[in-house]
């Protein structure tokens, strides 16, 4: 019988021969970013890191007995007025009656979905919906998991309808709807109000509650960056909304927004608030700082020269559609920064791009579907034309070079 090392070993050679191993990479500080989800450009910019210095300096010259470390969980050592203060500051950014700080969007998922549903109870999740969510998921006590076609109101309603029918106590049960607002991987964005009104008129008596994730959409969309929620006016609509910090915000952690009475259920029940080192000051700091930039509308210019960098992208894809369309097609969403190219060789073209200092990366199953592997794109707002001109002719250039008859699309 082999060691426990032996089957290490051996799950690594079988990931290896499929192609499918993971591995650390670091980035040349020169490359040009089409991959992080850095929308902004905020992790690089002075504005910010000035801001963050000085709120910084200034937290620990007012109050000497600060610490570095939050030195405990939320529920013993680690909270602090610092931290209550900044959860009412984003909350009331976002037009929400409360919110709750967990350390990272992956908690917040696992932490809400493995306690608010109960037994008996079900959750309709979209088929693409975060890896966090589905972790979640399986830690939750829900009875019923079924998912829906992505993005699909129609299929949300036929899976809802069909809950009832199969199960007619489910009227006096909780149904949890589970989205994004804008999708890590395909960049589209979820039609929000069209499933509000489904979920109104399937479970009129109030017992269907929407879940939004909007990790992708915090900074990019919505009034100074608040999100699709509040862009559409929803907010009254949906149960709970997670926000992270840790893409456009350049910073780390996330925030839950609920009732009062909800955030009260998640700090006797969400094992990953309870159980863990709440984020340290400087963290809450950065934070702090990136949210009051947004309040302040100081990123709105980030996020118009983001919007212009996508019409300039789209524009070229246009062109290139017209001329090259091959063996890769360009799939992209209204105002969204996410971009995917499709190939059937999504490894060879990103090796091609990055060997040309062109960061981005193949996205392969079980990240995305088996079938759906592309090259993954994502603008920011501190990409000039000229690196969208560069990325655009690698492109042109690797189809050209495909010397090898390819199958096409
Ligand atoms: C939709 C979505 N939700 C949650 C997360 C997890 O957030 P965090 O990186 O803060 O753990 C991610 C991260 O990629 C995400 O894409």
């Amino acid at each position: 019988m082999g060691t426990l090392l032996d089957s290490f070993q051996e799950a690594l050679e079988k990931r290896e021969a499929k192609l499918a191993r993971r591995r650390l990479t670091i980035l040349s500080p020169d490359a040009a970013d089409f991959s992080s989800n850095d929308f902004l450009s905020l992790s690089t910019s002075s504005l910010l890191k000035s801001r963050y210095l000085r709120r910084l300096n200034a937290c620990y010259a007012a109050d000497h007995s600060l610490g570095l470390g939050s030195g405990g969980s939320r529920l013993l050592d680690g909270n602090s007025a610092f931290a209550e203060e900044l959860e009412r500051f984003i909350a009331s950014f976002h037009d929400a009656p409360t919110g709750l700080l967990f350390n990272s969007g992956f908690d917040a998922n696992v932490g809400v979905y493995s306690s608010v549903p109960q037994p008996g109870d079900a959750i309709v999740y979209d088929e693409l919906i975060h890896a966090s969510t589905h972790e979640g998921m399986r830690l939750s006590r829900a009875t019923t998991k079924l998912r829906f076609q992505h993005n699909s109101v129609e299929d949300l309603e036929n899976v809802l309808n069909g809950l009832i029918n199969d199960d007619v106590s489910i009227s006096s049960r909780n149904v949890f709807i589970a989205v994004e607002s804008l999708y890590s991987m395909d960049g589209d964005v979820a039609p929000l109000k069209e499933m509000v009104q489904v979920i109104h008129n399937t479970f009129p008596r109030g017992n269907a509650y929407l879940i939004v994730d909007e990790a992708h959409a915090t900074g990019v969309f919505g009034p100074n960056g608040a999100g699709v929620v509040q862009e559409l006016g929803v907010q009254n609509d949906v149960f709970i909304r997670t926000h992270t910090f840790g893409k456009a915000l350049a910073g780390q952690g996330a925030i839950v927004l609920c009732t009062s009475l909800t955030r009260e259920y998640l700090i006797n029940y969400a094992r990953t608030l309870i159980y863990t080192t709440a984020m340290a000051s400087p963290t809450l700091a950065a934070i702090r700082t990136a949210y009051e930039l947004m309040q302040q509308g100081k990123t709105q210019s980030f996020q118009q020269k983001l919007q212009s960098n996508i019409s300039y992208f789209r524009s070229q894809c246009d062109n290139f559609h017209m001329n090259d369309q091959s063996i890769v097609r360009i799939d992209y969403y209204d105002r969204s920064p996410i971009f995917s190219i499709r190939t059937k060789y999504p490894r060879e073209l990103a090796r091609y791009c990055q060997e040309r200092g062109l960061i981005v990366r193949p996205i392969m199953a079980p990240t995305v579907p088996r079938g759906k592997e592309r090259v993954r794109v994502c603008l920011h707002a501190g990409n000039s034309y000229e690196e969208i001109d560069s990325l655009m002719s690698a492109i042109r250039q690797w189809v050209r070079d495909s010397t090898t008859e390819r199958p096409k699309l």
